[in-house]
């Protein structure tokens, strides 16, 4: 099906955020991991798998779509020097994703692509539970302090 006004734009932007955040997820899951905090890498390599999911729907559909995925770009991916540097970039990047989603679907529902703004609406459901999560993480720091938050993620 050929895409309707600029929707292949942004969803191509919406790819390059999505494998952003796969590269971003996998490289704070090692830093985790690498600190000792096996929960901690477990959770962001749930969070880089379900983002591989997003990357791949996205591929699938710009295709479907008759465009050309850009696979090779990726933005700038957030490193950090502890555990609450990576927690409030990734709360920034995933809000900047939220915020480019949101634009993505008002747009599609302009242009009546029912079927794009579907699949970016399963989307930003994810996106919002990992905006919870990310939120929820930052919280539990400042009730309890870093080293007891740090203590249950060994
Ligand atoms: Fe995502
Ligand atoms: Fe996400």
């Amino acid at each position: 099906m050929l895409a309707k006004e600029k929707v292949l734009d942004y969803v191509g932007k919406v790819l390059t955020a999505e494998l952003t955040a796969v590269h971003q997820y996998l490289l704070h899951a090692a830093m985790c991991k690498n600190w000792g905090y096996q929960r901690l890498h477990e959770h962001f390599s749930h969070l880089a798998q379900e983002e591989v999911g997003h990357s791949s729907g996205l591929i699938d559909h710009i295709l479907y779509l008759e465009g050309a995925p850009q696979v090779e770009q990726v933005d700038t991916v957030a490193g950090g020097r502890s555990v609450a540097d990576l927690l409030e970039a990734d709360l920034r990047f995933e809000l900047e994703d939220a915020e480019l989603l949101r634009e993505a679907i008002a747009h599609c529902s302009k242009v009546g692509d029912f079927t794009t703004r579907h699949l970016l609406e399963h989307m930003i459901i994810d996106t919002e539970e990992h905006i919870d999560w990310f939120e929820t993480q930052l919280r539990t720091i400042k009730q309890v302090g870093l080293a007891a938050y740090l203590a249950e993620q060994i």
